[in-house]
């Protein structure tokens, strides 16, 4: 029986929790859970498993999921773990991406399990630390944010912009700060993952938030007007070359309907890749919420129990290609 220690037991903990006990064949036991409010009912578990003490669930695992966020408290226990050796599994891609060099030798060494802080339980970590990584990359654009493609849908549905948001928001899909998600910077967080993993391992988190815009600008009008121009518009994150170097970017940009992400609706993702030998790879799933999140988590956990290391860090940039590529339209 392994022990699993959960920090956090909200849309993911909770939805990991049921799925755990769903599968008993996997031999795993939650010993505790971290919560803000331990008087607060939780799907899946019950009071006795409930704490508001961070060590008293260091202490009583073997497996440390972190499914809490942010970039303070939840970071510093992940560290905490693994400087002790033990396996960390996290869906937390802001507190990854903003504190990639502290993470980095856990890395390296295999402790530290993410594949749910990108495209949730589409896999995407999994590709671009293996499958990818035999062709020379040439660029990579995705819809990496459930809530934000949520809302464009609603948008294009003739639904006004804070409903489709509170309801976004009530299903599970927003983070804690939903300024996160339509400011972009969510998507840019799982953007600088796969840019780290994929293309070079130094693109900088402040590189990429400098370089990233979100979807509040838009409105049933202005979607209704690109639908009549015969494509969508969607919220993007890019890798490209630009002058002989990697660009991380994201944006809101027109898609023409022939566009194989155009048709990407409600809460999922898309992610396309193109490389020199491999040449164009579409993936497209699930992009948040409790149980494709868990579905993640739970993948990883098994990966861990197993003894599978983690995604292996890049260990040097790609070369860019000399010359720049056609970019979509910026709407
Ligand atoms: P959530 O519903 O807000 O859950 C967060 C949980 O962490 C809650 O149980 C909360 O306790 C607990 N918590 C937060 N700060 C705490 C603190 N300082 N001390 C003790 N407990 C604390 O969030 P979520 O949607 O499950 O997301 C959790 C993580 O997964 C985030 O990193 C998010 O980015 C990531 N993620 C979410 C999704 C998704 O679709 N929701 C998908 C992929 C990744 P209380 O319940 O008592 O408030
Ligand atoms: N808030 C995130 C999103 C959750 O909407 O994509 C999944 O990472």
């Amino acid at each position: 029986m392994k022990r699993i220690g959960l920090l956090g037991a909200g849309t993911v903990g909770s939805s990991l929790a049921q799925l755990i006990t769903a599968r008993p064949d996997l031999d795993l036991v939650i010993t505790k859970a971290l919560v803000k409010d331990i008087s607060k009912k939780r799907a899946g578990l019950d009071k006795s498993q409930l704490t508001t003490n961070p060590q008293e669930v260091l202490d009583n695992s073997d497996i440390l999921v972190e499914v809490m966020g942010g970039t303070g408290l939840a970071a510093e226990l992940m560290l905490q773990s693994l400087q002790n050796g033990k396996a960390v599994v996290s869906a937390n891609k802001a507190a990854l991406a903003e504190r990639w060099n502290e993470f980095l030798p856990f890395m390296q060494a295999g402790n530290l399990y993410f594949e749910a802080a990108v495209m949730v339980g589409t896999p995407a970590i999994d590709i671009a630390s293996h499958s990818l990584r035999g062709s020379n990359p040439i660029e990579l654009h995705a819809i990496l944010n459930g809530t934000c493609n949520y809302i464009l849908n609603q948008l294009e549905n003739g639904v006004d912009y804070q409903t489709a948001l509170d309801k976004a928001q009530e299903l599970g899909y927003a983070e804690a700060d939903p300024s996160l998600d339509v400011g972009g910077y969510d998507a840019a967080h799982k953007l600088n993952i796969l840019a780290r993993l994929l293309f070079d391992p130094n693109i900088s988190w402040s590189s990429v938030s400098n370089n990233t815009s979100g979807i509040s600008h838009l409105s049933p009008k202005i979607m209704a007007n690109a639908i009549a121009n015969n494509g969508r518009i969607r919220l993007i994150a890019s890798v490209f070359p630009e002058d002989g170097a990697w660009k991380a970017a994201v944006r809101t940009v027109f898609l023409a309907n022939e566009h194989p992400m155009a048709s990407t609706a409600s809460n999922r993702n898309a992610l396309y890749f193109r490389g020199d030998a491999c040449g164009e790879i579409i993936v497209t799933g699930a992009g948040a919420g409790g149980a494709a999140t868990a579905s993640g988590v739970l993948a990883d956990i098994i990966q861990a129990m197993n003894n599978i290391a983690g995604p292996s860090p890049l260990a040097k940039a790609m070369i860019a290609p000399k010359q720049n590529i056609k970019l979509l339209e910026v709407v």
